[in-house]
């Protein structure tokens, strides 16, 4: 590039989020747009190259958005292309100008490069809206020549140059069952850092959600989020590299076992990669999560998508009656409930983990006359009634797999792999799609089913079918053909409320949030364990989707005692449900249960609907969750045995223009004081859990 070329004035694109402004240039070399500014609107120009380049090519200095392997040559890029005459790599060149659609909400920006040969042409596509905060990107890969085959070994969906280094601070959610999204922060002052799954769902081990700062932030509390919306195996990357400016955090489709292949005019769509920036740092960045997926990826957040559920898996386990179960139903309507959810071991030969998965039928020795009779008990007393399933796995002693040995994952003759003794059907094929859709049409049938809790119990193993020339999309089909099965419910059945679930919170994303109405987050319930899994929840994904259950003491894996109320106050946090052996409860608890949902039922559209903010560690001697909604600020207190006689509580969301009665209590106060002087919070629930209510009475004068 000649000094001459340096000088042009380089075009660039704005795009306006509702706080934020999003600008990206044309590089200098034309192979690609970089990022030139992300946060609040400011008068920002085209990324200046450097005058000299030391050792390295321009492309690989570029803060460049997205590009190919063979376009940079030493840094990581976002998309590996192999052509059938054996190159690896792609040097990329914009094909004219980008496109920018904007109708004053939605901005959209297309940008086409195409590699030298003419063969593979990328779009990507950068979406966002003025009604929140959130950048959305994904990307359209192209076979556009007649003849031969094109590769892709890694087809990352964005890469994000982020103006935060040198280094990064990197805050992941990680975890195994039982003890999902664990907050964790790395520093990374050079190096890559990479989290993912292999497994085929988005996995209980890492959440696939980054959030960034500099290392040292000086005054600054600016924060970048980055998300993929996926439930396949993913990985997403942080690469410090040394002395640059920028770190770049990439991500997509995870990139170790899967290749997919483009014929003559195939094209491949990549899942979306969204991003947020908050000059409030992480705390900022998951409100601008949860507002997005609130107005954007819930169909609703009302009541009746994320009712008042009785599950009875806790109570009863695989032994269901329906003279039991039946009771059960009518203990939970007397407290309130508002679903009847009967968990696994109703179906055919489903006495334990070992059989039945796959035979979608009512057991008969267990419901000799169907499910009719306990649904019209449910229906009778006023609940609707709702029903596990696990649709894509199947149990080897099963009829289905008996019948169709051929339809789970294998590799070959290799040995087949039990997880919970079982195997997963491969739902890239159409004629395991089609009995899939089948079977919950079957099951579905009956319109009082209304809630469906949809489990998925293992990682996929054994996933490529050697035979298929895409067989090795096999994660990507798997998960498509999930989500095709998640839009039939919604088109077909949308009197259906749909729980994901998968082992807990094995499968939850920001995809899942979008065509699934509430998450089971874990299937801990033990209340200290469970306080700290929603508060890393919380971080990334939103209340009003966060199915949380009070369950009997003791708990398996949480000994700290805690009292009946501090059981409520969690599960209250998200969307509340029981899951207690009702049965076994005298008078004064159930009472004391029905006051409880009273309470929660006065909050809820408060807890669905607001702003929150977390105060301290579940882990510190008190914790507060807060939510506010512009009329009501509702605190959520968790003591440890170690707490103070009370605690004040400096409320974060509250209006300082306007006042607030605390309910229960005569005075008033003043947003400014709260803000100031805080709140007390002194235990009258329980001595480990209380709920502050601050309803607004008027404005501050
Ligand atoms: C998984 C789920 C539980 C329960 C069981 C039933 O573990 O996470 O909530 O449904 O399966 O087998």
């Amino acid at each position: 590039m000649s000094a001459e070329d340096q000088q042009q004035p380089r075009p660039s694109w704005q795009l306006m989020t509702a706080t934020t402004q999003y600008q990206v240039s044309m590089a200098p070399e034309a192979n690609g747009l970089v990022l030139d500014h992300w946060g609040p609107p400011a008068a920002a120009f085209p990324w200046t190259p450097p005058s000299q380049y030391h050792f390295q090519t321009p492309a690989d200095v570029a803060p460049l958005e997205y590009s190919a392997l063979g376009t940079k040559q030493t840094h990581g890029a976002e998309l590996i292309i192999e052509t059938e005459d054996g190159r690896i790599g792609a040097r990329m060149s914009m094909t004219g100008s980008p496109e920018l659609v904007d109708d004053g909400r939605i901005a959209r920006l297309s940008t086409t490069l195409i590699n030298e040969t003419g063969q593979v042409s990328v779009t990507a596509v950068t979406e966002t809206c003025r009604d929140h905060d959130v950048v959305r990107r994904w990307v359209i890969i192209r076979n556009v020549s007649d003849v031969g085959t094109v590769r892709l070994t890694r087809a990352f969906s964005a890469g994000w140059p982020l103006p935060i280094g040198p280094g990064a601070r990197l805050g992941c959610l990680a975890g195994a069952w039982c003890q999902e999204f664990t907050p964790n922060t790395v520093q990374l002052p050079a190096g890559e850092f990479s989290i993912g799954s292999r497994q085929g769902v988005t996995s209980h081990t890492y959440a696939p959600v980054l959030v960034l700062s500099a290392i040292d932030p000086g005054p600054s509390t600016a924060a970048y989020g980055v998300a993929l919306a996926w439930s396949g195996s993913w990985r997403m990357l942080a690469d410090a590299v040394p002395a640059a400016d920028h770190v770049r955090v990439a991500g997509g489709l995870e990139d170790e076992t899967l290749e997919i292949t483009l014929d003559p005019g195939e094209s491949f769509s990549t899942p979306e990669m969204l991003g947020t920036f908050s000059t409030d740092g992480p705390e900022g960045v998951a409100r601008n999560w949860h507002r997005y997926q609130r107005d954007v990826l819930a169909r609703d957040v009302g009541p009746h998508h994320r009712p008042i559920v009785y599950n009875s898996w806790y109570a009863t386990g695989f032994d269901v009656t329906v003279d039991h179960q039946a009771r059960l139903a009518g203990a939970a309507a007397d407290l309130g409930a508002e679903v009847f959810v009967l968990d696994d071991g109703w179906f055919r030969e489903r006495n334990d983990d070992h059989a039945g998965l796959g035979d979608w039928t009512p057991d008969p020795i267990k419901f000799p006359d169907g499910l009719g009779p306990l649904i019209t008990a449910v229906s009778q007393q006023g609940m609707r009634f709702g029903l596990w399933i696990e649709p894509e796995s199947v149990n080897p002693d099963s009829d289905l797999f008996r019948r169709h040995p051929d339809w789970v994952y294998h590799i070959g003759a290799r040995p087949l792999v039990t997880v919970r003794n079982q195997y997963v059907l491969d739902l890239g094929r159409p004629d395991v799609w089609d009995w899939m859709a089948a079977t919950l049409r079957e099951v579905l049938a009956d319109h009082r089913i209304s809630y469906l809790k949809w489990d998925m119990n293992r990682p996929i193993s054994d996933g490529g079918r050697s035979e298929d020339r895409h067989g090795r999309e096999w994660s990507v089909q798997h998960t498509r053909g999930y989500y095709r099965l998640l839009q039939l419910l919604r088109t077909e059945f949308p009197h259906v409320t749909v729980e994901a679930c998968s082992a807990g919170g094995g499968r939850i994303d920001n995809a899942v949030l979008g065509l699934c109405d509430v998450v089971w987050a874990s299937d801990e319930t033990g209340p200290r364990d469970r306080l700290a899994i929603q508060h890393g929840y919380l971080s990334a994904y939103p209340a009003h989707a966060m199915s949380s259950w009070v369950t009997d003491e003791p708990d398996q894996l949480d000994p700290e005692p805690a009292s009946f109320e501090f059981r409520f106050v969690t599960a209250m946090a998200g969307v509340l449900g029981i899951g207690s052996d009702l049965l076994q409860w005298d008078d004064d608890r159930r009472l004391r249960a029905g006051e409880m949902i009273d309470l929660y039922r006065s909050v809820r559209s408060v807890i669905h609907t607001g702003t929150v903010a977390r105060h301290g560690e579940p882990a510190d001697a008190w914790y507060a969750v807060e939510y506010a909604t512009d009329q009501t600020v509702v605190i959520l207190t968790y003591a440890r045995a170690s707490r103070p006689d009370h605690v004040v509580i400096v409320p974060r969301l509250v209006d300082p223009g306007v006042s607030y009665r605390i309910r229960g209590r005569e005075t008033t106060i003043s947003g400014t004081a709260a803000r100031v002087r805080g709140v007390e919070v002194y235990f009258e629930l329980a001595p480990d859990a209380d709920v502050v209510i601050m309803d607004v009475v008027a404005s501050a004068p």
